[in-house]
């Protein structure tokens, strides 16, 4: 093996290339497998079976042990002691995946996607040891260009292949339908994840039911990328407008209209303690002693929160100048 010695986190194995046509041949594979296109075909095609289907699967396992096949007769086990000299943190990433099957709730699917990452990190050193780059830009380039080809030509003359056939249930997710799908929901905890517009709409159809809110959880997003494109917000404030933010009995700050009261105490020193930063822990909650502060339309605060003066700093924002106790 040769290697370059002048900086390590850059060198490059420089070994002969060998096998070109076998790892050609697995560089078209796993264009033609990661793109889902053998994955389309299987299940979208006049042909599809449960046995295509299957045999997708198949084709990656194959993928991966003719992977390990080749990299150890073409380099035996310099490739191993190069990956783990010069691409540590990879070799960190893929144990570590693999590893986290033991506390993992689903450790099925964990063991399924750490094999997947396992099978296609051997694939990636396979086709880097035994293909030149410009030779895999050139495969690649041409693989895809094909892959888009076919795609142009399939919508036109077989639109059916990127049709889905959802039968499910449609339409607006009223409360006749929540009870339709969940029946009573008593002891039920609702779970949501979708645009904010979805929750706008569904919470109080969830709520109409009787389901008390801590019961009503939802993905979490983080604060509004655009806190001023929120119908609610008073278009006479402008985004950067500096307010000053007065800590009682500690510092004085200038925070924007525009940015969650949390980025601005952090930017400036104060660090209240923070989990979700999406509105939905508690954990950032101030109180406000005076001033107005904006929060989004379904900012889930409790209520005595809400009685006390009390905010989630990560979803609120300067109106005023503000005195605040952390
Ligand atoms: S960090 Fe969770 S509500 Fe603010």
């Amino acid at each position: 093996m040769n290697t370059t010695a002048l900086n390590p986190a850059l060198t490059t194995y420089q070994a002969p290339y060998r096998a070109p046509l076998l790892a050609s041949v697995m560089l078209v594979l796993t264009l033609l497998q990661g793109s889902s296109a053998t994955l389309t075909l299987a299940f979208r095609s006049p042909f599809s079976s449960d046995l295509l289907i299957t045999l997708v699967t198949v084709l990656w396992l194959a993928m991966y042990l003719t992977a390990t096949a080749g990299l150890i007769a073409t380099q035996g086990i310099n490739w191993l002691t190069w990956t783990v000299r010069y691409r540590l943190p990879l070799v960190l990433l893929v144990a570590g995946t693999a590893f986290s099957t033991v506390w993992s709730v689903d450790a099925h699917l964990t063991i399924e996607r750490s094999i997947h990452l396992i099978g296609t990190t051997l694939l990636a050193l396979y086709i880097g040891f035994s293909l030149p780059l410009t030779r895999i830009l050139r495969t690649s380039a041409l693989t895809l260009g094909l892959l888009m080809l076919a795609s142009v030509l399939s919508a036109l003359f077989l639109p059916s292949l990127g049709l889905e056939d959802y039968q499910g249930q449609c339409g607006l997710i009223t409360t006749d339908l929540i009870k339709e799908a969940a029946g009573t929901p008593e002891n039920t905890t609702f779970f949501l994840c979708g645009p904010q517009g979805m929750y706008d709409f569904c919470l109080p159809q969830i709520e109409q039911l009787g389901v008390p809110r801590r019961k009503i959880r939802k993905e979490l997003y983080g604060p509004p990328l655009d806190i001023c494109s929120d119908p609610g917000w008073p278009k006479e404030i402008e985004h950067d407008h500096l307010f000053s933010i007065s800590v009682k009995g500690g510092q004085t700050i200038s925070a924007p209209a525009g940015a969650p009261l949390l980025v601005s105490l952090e930017k400036g020193g104060v660090v209240p303690p923070s989990i979700c930063r999406s509105g939905e822990c508690s954990m950032c909650r101030i109180k406000i002693l005076s001033g107005k502060v904006f929060q989004p339309a379904g900012t889930p605060v409790r209520k005595s929160d809400h009685q006390y003066g009390y905010v989630h700093s990560c979803v609120s924002y300067p109106l005023e100048d503000l005195e605040i106790l952390l």
